[in-house]
């Protein structure tokens, strides 16, 4: 009889393998919940989203409508429906012919010249950029129910003495500014410093792109020196222009180069001296633009913005 040979020590001991089934367990079901989580939240995900700009709107709407009560009810009546010095902004053809953008731009900027102040912090206003688009979206808000009001433009505006008739378009009395021309975009651009030479300056652009047309710049000279504004077609970035210029007019120079080339410039406006506004009206194709002060030094001191023209 052969003698029993001894058995071999298993493979693993079983301890260790009933351990490894625990976690190989664990593993597996951590992935079937995993995937069926992911898939779960692929599913429900679009409607969330949908969910929370449908409260948002709402909450702007709401939020909107106080701002509009507490600023600018006086002028624009209740509930924007006239009334006051200022146009019926509740009007079918107001609401249907404005987009939200150009509102946009109309409040943060205001309309220079006329009783309509500037909103926008940007330009001395008191409402930030969020506040300006809650009253945008309430005003969007009554787009749907709008009542027909062909004239909105002169809900009570005679009585403003706002000078009646005198640019001479019916039913656009007054001083009818040239943003409401059709197909016309108003960039607002705050050109500033706050202590000259000596310290940085600043250009700031809004809205930062527009479509290709008749665009209005609407300059304004926050700062404490002479600026101007030059817009230049170009796809280098705005920070990257080569400082290689000097001179009225600039060009180029091998040392005490202060200013950036303008052979690409598509307009100006020319001096806009401390505290006062100039707008000048450029037809822009699609593109990159860059605006600049090409005031020896300032582009350099910071005073420069990217313009998308789409
Ligand atoms: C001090 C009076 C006054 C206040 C306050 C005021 N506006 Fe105006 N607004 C005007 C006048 C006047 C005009 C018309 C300017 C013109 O002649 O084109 C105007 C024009 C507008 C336009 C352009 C309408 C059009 O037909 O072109 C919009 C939009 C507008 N205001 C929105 C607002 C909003 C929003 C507020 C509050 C945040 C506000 N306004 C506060 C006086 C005011």
């Amino acid at each position: 009889m052969p003698r029993d040979r001894p058995q071999p020590e298993p493979f693993e001991p079983s301890w260790l393998e009933r351990s490894l089934n625990r976690y190989l367990l664990a593993g597996v079901v951590f992935m079937v919940a995993l995937t069926v989580g992911f898939v779960g939240y692929r599913v429900r995900e679009p409607s969330l989203r949908a969910d929370a700009a449908r409260t948002q709107r709402a909450d702007y709407t709401r939020i909107g409508r106080q701002l509009f009560a507490a600023s600018c009810a006086e002028c624009h009546g209740e509930n924007a429906s006239g009334g006051g010095t200022a146009p019926t902004l509740n009007s079918k053809q107001f609401l249907s012919s404005t987009s939200d953008a150009q509102i946009h731009a109309l409040i943060a900027g205001g309309i220079s010249g006329t009783a309509m102040p500037a909103w926008s912090l940007d330009f001395g206003g008191t409402l930030t950029d969020e506040q300006v688009q809650q009253v945008v979206t309430y005003l969007h808000s009554l787009g749907a129910h709008a009542p027909s009001v062909p004239t909105w433009r002169q809900s009570g505006m005679a009585a403003s003495g706002a000078g009646a008739g005198s640019a001479g378009v019916p039913g656009r009395p007054g001083t009818a500014p040239a943003n409401k021309q059709a197909n016309v975009t108003v960039v607002n651009v705050t050109l500033s410093d706050t202590q000259g030479l000596a310290g940085p300056m600043t250009l700031t652009v809004a809205p930062a792109s527009v479509k290709a047309g008749k665009v209005k710049f609407v300059v304004k000279n926050a700062g404490t020196i002479v600026h101007e504004l030059i817009v230049l077609k170009t796809s280098t970035s705005f920070d990257q222009l080569p400082v290689a210029d000097a001179g009225d007019p600039p060009a180029p120079v091998t040392s005490g180069a202060n200013k950036v080339s303008e052979t690409t410039s598509v307009g100006e406006t020319g001096d806009v001296a401390k505290g006062a506004t100039k707008s000048v009206t450029l037809t822009l194709k699609k593109g990159s633009y860059v605006l600049v002060c090409n005031i020896a030094q300032h582009y350099g001191l910071g005073m420069r913005a990217t313009l998308t023209v789409m």
